[in-house]
């Protein structure tokens, strides 16, 4: 059942469904909620042309931010109501001061089973190690190009491309499998390069995922001029070899997987343009500031930062997120429109 909710002033009706009242996490549409994506921070090294802009964001404060204790707290109290997996993101997360800090923070939450982290990789060479000994499960790492140039040029950071591949690197040495690596496919940047990133998994043991990129800040022109759908690029792909559908690795995300034929690793799409996979999201998002977002597109949140702050229990606020957790997105490729004014994802915690 759905209620329309009046916040006042301004804020529009919210959609209040029912919920269980107890037990785990499950939205008004009847998903059960096991993954929490946590922002630590909005800031980051790179400037990549399809997430901010060049001259950057204004920063949060620092003490705007959640501490690190803080948000263990707020994980423990929804592992205890279900959460399984979390990923920490940015922003880039690795900017933040001494992440192997959270990681062991987030490693003794009981319930807690998988800690994923999703990096550039610019600085991942230099603390792949101390977050592997910290517990850290896996690593994402972004990485659009094959090309350091252009890796380069879509990141707006010249010489970033040496440390992004040092730091996928470091990311194998150190153990952390599976590696999955993000592209965002662009035209005219990068669409050039499906073949040849498809053509590296069948000998490395990556998981390569071509996003379709979405509107979001201030991209539009990127977003609608430079789309390219998943079936595109898989075409492509299915030129070079024969691939078929398998089940892919581990994980939690929205991914269609497929392989070569003996390869080592996988080729998977995330399409949400053209295919929308909202009916099977188990995801809440934490931003760095703490509110709660039921979904990605809009702006629908739950403050959780100053009420922990003071004391409040979370689990009400929790509860209510979950009723006012949309049933899907309304993106509609070439326009901004059904974004809900989506920030950049550095902002919310793609
Ligand atoms: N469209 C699609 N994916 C995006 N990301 C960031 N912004 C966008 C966008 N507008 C994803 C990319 C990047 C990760 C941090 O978030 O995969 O690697
Ligand atoms: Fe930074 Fe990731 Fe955004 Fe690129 S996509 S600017 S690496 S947060």
């Amino acid at each position: 059942m759905t209620r329309l909710v009046q916040l006042g002033g301004a804020v529009p009706a919210v959609a209040e469904n029912a919920i269980p009242e107890h037990g785990p996490m499950t939205d008004g549409f009847g998903r059960r909620i096991e993954y929490l994506r946590i922002s630590v921070t909005d800031k980051c090294n790179l400037r990549c042309v399809y997430c901010m802009p060049e001259e950057g964001l204004p920063w949060l404060r620092r003490e705007e931010l959640l501490s690190y204790e803080e948000i263990g707290e707020i994980v423990r109290t929804m592992a205890g109501l279900g959460l399984r997996r979390v990923r920490i993101t940015g922003g880039e997360p690795l900017v933040r001061r001494d992440l192997p800090s959270l990681v062991r923070i987030l490693r003794a939450v009981p319930g807690i089973e998988d800690i994923a982290l999703s990096t550039n990789a610019v600085l991942l060479g230099e603390h792949a190690d101390a977050l592997r000994a910290a517990g850290l499960d896996r690593v994402n790492v972004s990485l659009d190009s094959l090309i350091p140039e252009r890796i380069d040029a879509i990141s707006r950071r010249p010489g970033s491309a040496r440390a992004v591949l040092d730091g996928l690197e470091a990311a194998e040495r150190a153990g952390f499998f599976p590696i999955k690596v993000n592209c965002v496919v662009m035209r005219g940047r990068n669409d050039d390069e499906v073949e040849a990133f498809a053509a590296v998994t069948r000998e490395r043991p990556w998981h390569v995922r071509f996003i379709e990129v979405m509107p979001t800040g201030d991209n539009l022109g990127v977003s609608q001029d430079e789309y390219v759908s998943s079936e595109e690029t898989l075409g492509r792909i299915a030129r070079i070899g024969d691939l078929r559908p398998v089940a892919g690795p581990r994980g939690n995300g929205p991914a269609r997987y497929y392989a070569f034929p003996g390869a080592a690793g996988t080729v998977g799409v995330i399409t949400p343009m053209s295919h929308n996979y909202c009916g099977s999201c188990n995801r809440m998002r934490l931003t760095a500031d703490g509110q709660l977002r039921p979904c990605l597109f809009g702006e629908l949140h739950t403050a959780l930062r100053d009420p922990l702050r003071r004391g409040e229990p979370l689990e009400p606020l929790i509860r209510h997120t979950l009723r006012i957790k949309p049933e899907r997105h309304w993106l509609v490729q070439g326009s901004d429109e059904g974004s809900g004014g989506l920030r950049a994802l550095s902002q919310v915690g793609g």
